[in-house]
């Protein structure tokens, strides 16, 4: 059978058949000290309540729930059945099923916009033109937290990932996320790479805190 060509494709429907092992891999297979610490980050600069987005939010799994817990969420996610799953386990949130660069919000609409390893599979080149779009849906002195990859990697594929799809991935240097950032308006006030172990092998993953100018000054 023919490998699918298009990274959206490929992303979609991996996620469709990966759903579920995923969701027990992040349990299992990842030592992940970046996103406790960056959710922290995040949650404390915004109030009980506050209006957040969060893009590409798979399943349900405990960083939403916690996000959940604190704000008004909306998560958005290309795969049904991440949505599906999401929406089982997290009924007080709400749950869209749209691709993030086609997804729609009112500009200056949302507080927080949150983005988990989900920017990873954008294809390549698409990364700059989606921080402008967050940036315009975050209202004046929004926060914005990306895990992003920290290799100038490009494009990536795997044959057969979780649930036996194929899988993409995108990548850039750590001062391309940056500059990509700055041209769409942000100041990144926190960043670093964070090491994962996943599958016991060590994964640079490039970490970020951005806020959009303040109204005044
Ligand atoms: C690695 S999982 C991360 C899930 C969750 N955020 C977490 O931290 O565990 C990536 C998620 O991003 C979603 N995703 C990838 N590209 C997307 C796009 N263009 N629009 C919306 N969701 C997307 C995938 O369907 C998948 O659920």
């Amino acid at each position: 059978m023919s490998m699918p060509t298009d990274p959206r494709r490929i992303v979609a429907d991996g996620y469709d058949a990966a759903a579920d092992d995923y969701a027990r891999w992040l349990v299992t297979g990842v030592v992940d000290t970046g996103r406790p610490k960056y959710l922290a980050h995040f949650c404390s600069r915004l109030p009980e309540g506050a209006s957040v987005l969060e893009l590409g939010c798979g399943g349900g799994g405990p960083t939403t729930a916690e996000l959940a817990r604190r704000f008004a969420l909306t998560g958005v996610d290309l795969s049904s059945r991440q949505i599906t799953l999401a929406r089982e386990r997290l009924p007080t949130a709400t749950f869209v099923h749209a691709d993030m660069t086609r997804f729609e919000t009112p500009p200056s609409s949302v507080d927080g916009v949150a983005a988990f390893y989900s920017l990873i599979h954008l294809p390549y080149g698409e990364l700059p033109a989606m921080f402008a779009r967050i940036a315009r849906w975050l209202r004046p002195g929004g926060v914005f937290v990306a895990s992003l990859g920290a290799r100038a990697g490009g494009e990536h594929v795997e044959r057969e990932w979780l649930g036996g799809a194929p899988m993409y991935w995108s990548g850039y240097s750590p001062e391309d996320n940056v500059r990509f950032l700055e041209a769409a308006g942000f100041a990144v006030v926190e960043s670093g790479v964070e090491t994962n172990i996943e599958d016991g092998e060590a994964t640079p993953v490039f970490w970020v805190i951005a806020r959009t100018p303040p109204l005044h000054g």
